[in-house]
């Protein structure tokens, strides 16, 4: 029996990574995909140096290396990574690093080596304060001088029918919190996943980074209302997520 918090997190995702390329896969998953991309390729300058920090399957990975761009990945789960090399045709070789690690855990990346970094995962499921701390502080000195930050988040309240909303089981929340912790049915484990709005999620980072833009993902224009479902019982739903882009202080 597992109980780390990190634990349970990288088993459930090794356990789950077919549901996690089929989420991915799914409609939903792309207009996800096609909305982030179009985001953050407002930002981006043709030879930046991206680090994608909880990169999952390696969709975003890819992506940027066909571009041109140099990448570093890392993820929790090896089955997700290893997915990732052998799907997309990656070469562990062509990546700046490619490691299975908590993104807490980052003293080995040299700082101020990247142009961009992504955390499109570990934030919405890391919830002790002081984990995110030292990521935060750790995403701030990896950074080059002015360099992008684009975190997700989950809503603090998931923007969601009530047919979904059934299958989170949110702790500690009352209209007065910025901030709570929920669990969903993933991979066989109870997931913990962490919320908040975006007044404390800003909170956490402006003492080193000022806020680009925040955006909401559950426009309707991109079909992000549509769900998908995974084979271990839970409905995923795609519209309880936002996004900030961030600027490293100069
Ligand atoms: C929903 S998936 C998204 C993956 C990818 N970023 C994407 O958008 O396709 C969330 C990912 O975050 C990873 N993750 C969660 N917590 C993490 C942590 N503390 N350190 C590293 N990876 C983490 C999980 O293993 C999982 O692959």
């Amino acid at each position: 029996m597992i109980h780390a918090e990190v634990d349970i997190i990288r088993e459930a995702y090794n356990n789950g990574y077919l549901d996690e390329v089929a989420r991915t896969s799914a409609i939903p998953g792309k207009n996800e995909f096609n909305l982030v991309t179009n985001i953050i390729n407002r930002y981006l300058n043709e030879k930046d140096i991206i680090y994608d920090l909880g990169s999952g399957n390696g969709r975003f990975t890819d992506y940027y290396l066909k571009k041109g761009h140099m990448v570093g990945c890392l993820d929790l789960s090896e089955n997700l990574m290893n997915y990732s090399l052998n799907h997309y045709d990656i070469s562990a070789k062509a990546l700046l690093f490619y490691k299975n690690c908590c993104v807490s855990n980052i003293d080995w990346i040299p700082s101020e080596s990247a142009d961009l970094c992504l955390a499109m995962g570990p934030f919405y499921h890391i919830s002790d304060i002081e984990k995110r701390k030292k990521t935060i502080s750790h995403l701030n000195r990896i950074l080059k001088k002015e360099g992008l930050l684009i975190v997700q988040f989950l809503n603090i309240v998931p923007q969601t029918s009530s047919k979904i909303f059934k299958h989170y089981r949110i702790r500690k929340y009352d209209s007065h919190s910025d901030h709570a912790n929920s669990h969903t049915y993933f991979g066989g484990y109870l997931v913990p996943q962490f919320r908040c709005n975006t007044e404390f999620a800003v909170q956490e980072f402006k003492h080193l980074f000022d806020v680009e833009e925040i955006r909401q993902l559950n426009h309707s224009d991109q079909n992000m209302k549509e769900l998908s479902y995974n084979k271990t019982g839970g409905e995923i739903s795609y519209n309880d997520q936002y996004l900030i882009v961030l600027r490293k202080k100069s």
